[in-house]
This record gives C-alpha cells, structure tokens and sequence, in this order.
C-alpha cells in the first residue's frame, strides 16, 4: 500500500519552505513597517459562521462536516468572518484604528488547476474603524509594497480597483432598479465569459433592458483613471451628474497617486468580487499579462462586523495568496536560492580526533553558528563534500599535528585557503570570517 498528499494538497520539502517561508518574511516585513500585529484564530470554526457570511461560492467549497459533539463545522475557507467575530468581541478595548495581520492556512474544496489548490496560505491585512478613503488607500499600498519587497515592479504587476458604492450610483443613473442591480453586477463580472448569458437572463427575468447596462459595460468599462471615466461618463446626461458627485474611490485614487504608487493602479469597473459581504472599494492584483488569477483580492466592509453581533465598525482589508503569487515569482527568476543549512563543517583527520571535533563543534554551535560534522569515521575529502554540499562556507580541520601547537586548521571552503588559528579563539575567528563574508 503506498500513500500520497491528497489532491490539491502540498508537500512541503525543506526547499519548499524555504521558498514559503522567503515569501512568509517579506510579507511580514511589510505589514509590520505599516504598524499591523499579527493574530490568530481557530482552523476550525461553526459552519454557520461561512454559510451567513461568505459569498456562496466559497460555501460550496466548504471543507464542512459534524464533529463528535454532534456540531456543524468547518475548516476556514477565508480568515474574514473569523477576523470580523474575534475583532466584534474585542473592539471596544482596542484602540481604532485596529490594523491586523493573519497568514492562515485556508482550505477549499475547488477544482485542482494552476494557481488553484484545496489549501493555500493567505496574507490577510484588515483595518478596523476608519469609514474614511485614506483607509482603502492603506491597505491598497500595503499590499503593492508586499509586491516590491518581493522583487516585483510595476511593470510586472497591477491593482484594478473599483467601488460598489460607485457602481451602485452608476446603475441609478442608468435606470436600472435595485431588485435588478445584483444581476447588472454579475453582468458586468461576467461580461466575456461562458456564464454572461445565465446573468444576462437574470437581469431580463428581473424586468431589466439590456441596452440600460451597455453604456456600462461597453463604454464606461474601458476607463483605467478617473479622468478618463469622466471621458466616457460625459456621453451619458445622467451618468455625468453621478460622477460629478464626490465619490471615496477619487480620493483613494488620489492618495495612492500622492504616495507615488500611481504607476501600479487602475481603475476597473469589472472588478465586483463574489465575495458577499464587501460594500465599497473593491480590489484585485494581477500579473500584467493576465496569464494567472488574482494574487490578492480584498475591499472594505463595513456592515460584516454589526452582523456578527458586534460593534458596528466599518473595516477595509485584502487577502494574498501564497500560490499563485509563489508562481509569479518563479516565473520571473525571483525564487532565491535555497539558504545553507549551516556555516562550518568541522572534520576529523584520524578517529583519534573525534573528542576534539565534538567540543569544538559544540563550542561553535554555543557561539550561535550552524555547524554539522559526519557522525561515523570518513575520509577527509569525504567529510570536506558534505560541508559543500550543506553550503558551509568554512571547515574546521582538527588533525593531531595541530592539535599538538594548540591549534586547528580554518579553510575556506570556495577558494580552499586555510590558516592555523589557536584553538582558543576558533570561535571568535569563524564568527568574524562568517560576518565579514555576509
Ligand atoms: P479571495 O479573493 O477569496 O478573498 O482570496 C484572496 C486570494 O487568495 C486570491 O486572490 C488568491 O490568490 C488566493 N486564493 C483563494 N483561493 C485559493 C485557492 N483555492 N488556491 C490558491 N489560492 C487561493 C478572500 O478570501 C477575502 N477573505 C479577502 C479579504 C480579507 N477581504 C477583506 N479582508
């Protein structure tokens, strides 16, 4: 009988987390610099938790089942409605705004394809208690900057950002009644795909005219700045009044632009989002060439905490994903090398020298570097490949000649120089090479 992960599940070699764990720091780094703990909640949380408050999408790909105790639950699909019931509970103590960071592990039931598995971590950066547009802006900017602490430029990547509240006007304008603006909204995120005519009969079925959506989704839709939506809007008698109002999403606009991160934005008003509980700006970051899904999705939310019993508090945030984002990089020859596992190698000359090598090993390993040594008598060629091959950059060569003067041999491993130093200041010596060599 022989076992494999299951599909959609990930093995995690040393190599691999070496690479998941590269991605983890920088993403760290960054929500830091911006002033966001990190938190954690429960893998495992009441069913209903997803099936209120998620988008049904996610809930029909919910890892769900009843547990011992007689209770519906299920693994996180998303971080959002725990994040929403852990900060309802506790935001009155909590200093707003609250800016918090997960990366959580996630788990959805979706078909296995490219940048699509059944778990995934997730950077999840949310800011609690500003209604204002500087907060979208934040988080907006957090999430590029995650991009370019990554080794990522404008050129490789971009934000489309649009606004329910001003696709919600946009509709008014356009005649289109609120019972029929769910289906203009799943027109306009299906616009060129397979599923446009299942919401195009939707929208018809909901007393809808076709040609009241066009001058969205034909003319509007190539907008990608604000002045050029008031371009297009211009067409439109009504549509130019609505975007003459004052509208979040400009200033949004407007602070990105300021904090000189305009280069990697664009408006996009096919940009909805299935999730269910976003209410304003909404957000996804794509490679420039389109060739993968989203990397990271997020917007505000501002009705998700009340519903959970809470405070009412209007929050905006994003999640970004380790898969598709981990193949960007490889793509892009981001991926670094593997870090050696440890600094020196340290080899015997005769079995004989074993005592020594154990206590300078030790001793080294106590001045905090890595250090490894064969566990059973070999050739000395044979124990100087196995500090190559661990990427040591130094061998500690103990042999009775040297032992004799108090001292031992330090060798360079790239260039095979070596010097006698005495065996008393070894470790100082290997911590100042290892130091001055980076
Ligand atoms: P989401 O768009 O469902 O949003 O997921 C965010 C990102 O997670 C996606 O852009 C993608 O990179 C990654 N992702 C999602 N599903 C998978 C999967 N099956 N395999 C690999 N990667 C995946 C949310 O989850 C929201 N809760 C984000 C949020 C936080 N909104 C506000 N705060």
């Amino acid at each position: 009988m022989t076992f494999r992960a299951l599909p959609g599940f990930r093995d995690f070699a040393p190599e691999d987390l070496a690479f998941r764990t590269h991605i983890f720091a920088a993403w760290r780094r960054v929500a830091v610099r911006y002033g966001f703990a990190e938190y954690d909640g429960p893998p495992l949380e009441p069913l209903d938790l997803y099936t209120a408050k998620s988008g049904d999408e996610i809930v029909g790909q919910l890892y769900n089942f009843t547990d011992k105790g007689d209770r519906e639950v299920s693994l996180r699909p998303e971080m959002t409605p725990t994040f929403a019931r852990m900060v309802a509970e506790r935001a009155n103590g909590l200093k707003k705004p609250i800016r918090w960071f997960a990366i959580p592990q996630l788990f959805r039931y979706e078909r296995q394809q490219r940048g699509r598995l059944r778990e995934h971590f997730q950077l999840n950066c949310d800011l609690v208690g500003e209604p204002g547009p500087l907060a979208d802006a934040e988080v907006i900017a957090l999430a590029i900057d995650v991009m370019r602490e990554l080794g990522l430029a404008h050129e490789q990547f971009r934000v489309r950002v649009s606004d329910r509240r001003l696709l919600d006007a946009l509709f008014t304008a356009l005649g289109i009644t609120a019972e029929q603006k769910p289906a203009a909204m799943q027109m306009l995120d299906k616009f060129g795909r397979s599923e446009y005519a299942k919401a195009e009969s939707a929208f018809i079925e909901a007393g809808g005219r076709v040609a009241s959506v066009e001058f969205l989704l034909k003319e509007l839709r190539q907008a990608t700045t604000w002045s050029t939506l008031l371009e297009h809007g211009a067409k439109h008698e009504g549509v130019a009044a609505a975007l003459a109002e004052e509208h979040p999403l400009r200033e949004t606009l407007a602070a990105l632009e300021a904090m000189g991160l305009g280069d990697y934005i664009e408006l996009d008003l096919s940009i909805v989002r299935g999730l269910a509980y976003y209410t304003g700006t909404v957000f996804e970051l794509f490679d420039v060439e389109r060739s993968l899904r989203a990397i990271c999705g997020g917007g505000r939310y501002d009705a998700l905490l009340a519903s959970l019993g809470g405070v009412d508090l209007p929050a905006v945030g994003f999640g970004m994903g380790d898969v598709v984002l981990g193949e960007l990089l490889k793509e892009r020859g981001l991926r670094p090398d593997a870090p050696p596992s440890v600094d020196v190698i340290v080899a015997a000359v005769t079995p004989d020298d074993m005592p020594f090598v154990l206590e300078a090993a030790h001793a080294l390993r106590d001045g905090g570097l890595g250090v490894e040594y064969a566990l059973a008598p070999q050739a000395l060629g044979k124990q100087l490949k196995l500090g190559d091959a661990r990427g040591a950059r130094l061998a500690v060569v103990i042999g009775p000649d040297d032992r004799a003067q108090g001292a031992v041999m330090v060798k360079h491993l790239a260039d095979k120089t070596q010097t006698a130093v005495p065996r008393d200041t070894l470790v100082a010596h290997c911590r100042s090479l290892l130091t001055l060599n980076g």
